[in-house]
């Protein structure tokens, strides 16, 4: 990886797509593709980890995707457990990388003991500060805001917020990534070019980079030719 370390991302957004359509050229099952997919996201976790990005986010399972068939949904949950299951045993290597998992979603919808493996992880790498990784679970950028204005609703109601002291930051601090900085670069695999809902306000100056590469697909290379694709654009910010 041939990019300063300042001109790094300090936010990476990953859409982990492709994983049925990687399966499907192979004539697998769709679930097969999300098992491999899982793998990459291992993989690129940990890389991405390594070279330096402090804040990645991950999107694992969108608030659309409860629209798949149920076996399919299954397969992926079981995913999940296996994640977290995993996570336990990985204590000593989180708190060495300094890790800090958080899932990011609504995850009132999700399974029990998924909700129950999500918080022993979470309280578990709650005082790392040095890699925080953001997994989205039925996750989607306009209920993300739907909450947000939900909340703030109720505290104008109550009285406690005025209408004229509503700021960008007051919506920024009710999203999941409160106190993490806006995605620097997305990327998205598969060769869709659509952000299907992801960190809708929190991309507004990110940096978008597209390959055609399915996710089960994806390498370490792959992340730094898209490291590198970001470290030469231009970023203005309107300015
Ligand atoms: C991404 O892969 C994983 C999830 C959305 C859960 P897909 O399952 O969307 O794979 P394609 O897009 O059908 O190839
Ligand atoms: C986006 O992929 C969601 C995740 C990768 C989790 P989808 O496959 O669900 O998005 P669309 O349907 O192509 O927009
Ligand atoms: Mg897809």
């Amino acid at each position: 990886m041939d990019v300063k370390p300042e001109s790094l991302p300090k936010h990476v957004g990953i859409i982990m797509d492709g994983n049925g359509r990687w399966a499907k050229k192979r004539g697998l099952l769709r679930s097969k593709g999300h098992k491999e997919g899982a793998k990459t996201f291992r993989e690129i976790g940990e890389y991405a980890a390594d070279i330096g990005i402090k804040y990645l986010t991950f999107y694992a399972f969108s608030t659309e995707n409860w629209n798949r068939s149920p076996e399919e949904v299954a397969a992926i949950m079981n995913l999940f457990r296996e994640y977290l299951e995993e996570a336990k045993e990985r204590e000593g290597e989180n708190e060495e990388k300094q890790l800090r998992l958080r899932f990011i979603g609504d995850k009132s919808r999700l399974p029990d003991d998924i909700n129950a493996l999500i918080k022993e992880a979470e309280e578990s790498t709650e005082k790392h500060n040095r890699v925080f990784i953001n997994i989205a679970i039925n996750y989607g950028g306009r209920a993300e805001i739907v909450e947000a204005a939900k909340k703030i609703a109720e505290l104008a109601a109550k009285g406690e917020l005025r209408p004229e002291d509503i700021k960008e930051q007051t919506l920024s601090d009710l999203m999941y990534t409160a106190n993490q900085p806006d995605p620097d670069l997305i990327i998205r695999p598969s060769g869709e070019y659509r952000t299907s809902n992801f960190l809708v306000w929190q991309s507004a100056y990110a940096e978008y980079v597209f390959t055609d590469v399915l996710w089960p697909d994806f390498t370490c290379d792959d992340f730094d030719r898209c490291i590198q694709i970001y470290a030469r654009r231009n970023r203005r910010f309107g300015g």
